[in-house]
């Protein structure tokens, strides 16, 4: 192990095999011996906050663990790395391509359904929203449009849904759109900008394990399932995948982050831009 790091804690073999197998069991996210700094720098902060002596006595509070000690680690383990328009090939061709041929053949009941289905701070699913108003704001409003933004990591989703930004990490939105859906803080929030309830209103924030139980019944248009996957075993990421399938409109939308893709999953999509794949309906 480097030695750059602050050495105050000892984290043997077995106590880190203990913290990867429950982070696997609980999200499906493998940490292999190259996040064993990261696992360590990340859970340093816990022992010290919880003035524990090493690793030992964290693994064993874990495992005697009352829920929230549990949820409180599975928020330091998770990388929730987003931004707007993070990929925006992904936006364009929302934008361009499948809401004017969803909208010509007509959407049943007028109903429109996305799912962010690993969120994070927001950045996504406001990304989404704002692509279908200014791609449709007059027919969205008129109908019945919903988005669902879900993460495991509760901590991301408070911050998703106050919908504050630091102005600074605002790149990808341009001044003109900034403006239209944003609204600047004034004296000490100065820095940061606030979503417009009309985007707000266009989403849901829930948590969800991608890995458990899904109370929704779906069927979703589009979802957008990015940078997530890539933490998954091959096996995890198959049984998702099905169950992605399953929850997709026929002809819906599964969209993936730049490096993922579909495996041999592939076999029931079409792939009809760069990691945007559509599920196949079955002749029969
Ligand atoms: C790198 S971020 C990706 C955010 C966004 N989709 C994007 O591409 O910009 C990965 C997110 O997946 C979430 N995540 C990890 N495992 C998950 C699981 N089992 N169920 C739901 N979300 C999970 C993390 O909490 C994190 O916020």
């Amino acid at each position: 192990m480097s030695t750059d790091r602050d050495q105050s804690y000892r984290l043997s073999n077995k106590d880190y095999k203990y913290l990867c197998q429950h982070v696997y069991e609980s999200t499906g996210i493998v940490l292999g011996d190259n996040k064993r700094e990261m696992v360590y720098r990340r859970l340093t902060r816990i022992i010290r906050e919880r003035k524990l002596a090493s690793f030992s006595a964290y693994c064993e509070l874990l495992k005697s663990c009352p829920e929230q000690e549990h949820n409180y680690f599975i928020n330091k383990i998770t990388t929730n790395l987003t931004s707007f328009y993070r990929e925006s090939h992904h936006f364009d061709f929302l934008a361009q391509q499948e809401l004017p041929r969803l909208l010509s053949k007509g959407l049943h009941n007028n109903r429109l359904r996305i799912w962010s289905s690993a969120s994070s701070t927001g950045e996504e699913a406001y990304s989404i929203a704002i692509t279908l108003l200014e791609a449709f704001g007059h027919f969205i409003k008129r109908c019945d449009v919903k988005i669902l933004a879900t993460d495991i990591d509760s901590n991301v989703l408070t911050t998703a849904d106050k919908g504050i930004y630091e102005a600074r990490k605002m790149d990808g939105v341009s001044a003109k759109l900034k403006q239209k859906y944003f609204h600047k803080g004034v004296a000490d929030n100065a820095n940061h900008v606030k979503v417009s309830d009309e985007l707000r209103q266009l989403i849901t924030f829930k948590e969800l394990n991608l890995l458990g139980e899904w109370p929704m019944k779906g069927p979703f248009d589009v979802i957008f399932c990015r940078n997530v996957i890539i933490y998954f075993d091959k096996p995890t990421q198959e049984e998702l995948f099905a169950r992605l399938h399953d929850i997709l409109k026929p002809g819906g939308l599964l969209i993936l982050g730049h490096s993922e893709n579909l495996g041999s999953y592939q076999q029931y999509f079409e792939n009809v831009a760069r990691t945007i794949f559509r599920k196949l309906t079955v002749q029969g």
